[in-house]
């Protein structure tokens, strides 16, 4: 049990960090590529390719406009779950735009 003891403090930390500072309501907001790593990516892919768990869309090639993923992400539709409630309007903007403009095609 003594043994232990560290390596659960080393998962606890490792998890505060991965989980971030935002449900703190700080005032810093995060970027694109942030918000996509902590929010997106475990459904979509790093890449954004998709996952077949998930049947997720291959979101380079989608055909949707910026303004039209921001609805998608603040909303939700269909399984994508919607995250109006956890970030910001900026924050969902930065990451629409980090995937129109800053996915690997
Ligand atoms: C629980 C898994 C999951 C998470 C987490 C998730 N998505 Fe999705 N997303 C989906 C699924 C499934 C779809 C397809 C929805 C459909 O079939 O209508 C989708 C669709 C989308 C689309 C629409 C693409 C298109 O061309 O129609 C965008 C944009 C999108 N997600 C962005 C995001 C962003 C940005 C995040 C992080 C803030 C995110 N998603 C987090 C599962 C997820």
């Amino acid at each position: 049990m003594n043994r232990l003891a560290p390596l659960a403090l080393v998962i606890a930390a490792a998890a505060a960090l991965a989980t971030g500072c935002s449900s703190q309501g700080s005032a810093k907001p995060q970027s694109g590529l942030s918000v996509f790593h902590t929010k997106c990516s475990r459904c979509h892919g790093n890449d954004g390719r998709g996952n077949a768990v998930f049947n997720t869309p291959v979101l380079p090639a989608s055909r949707l406009s910026e303004e039209e993923m921001v609805q998608v992400i603040a909303k939700g539709r269909s399984k994508m779950p919607a995250f109006s409630l956890e970030l910001t309007p900026e924050e969902i903007k930065a990451v629409a735009g980090y995937i129109k403009n800053d996915l690997p095609k």
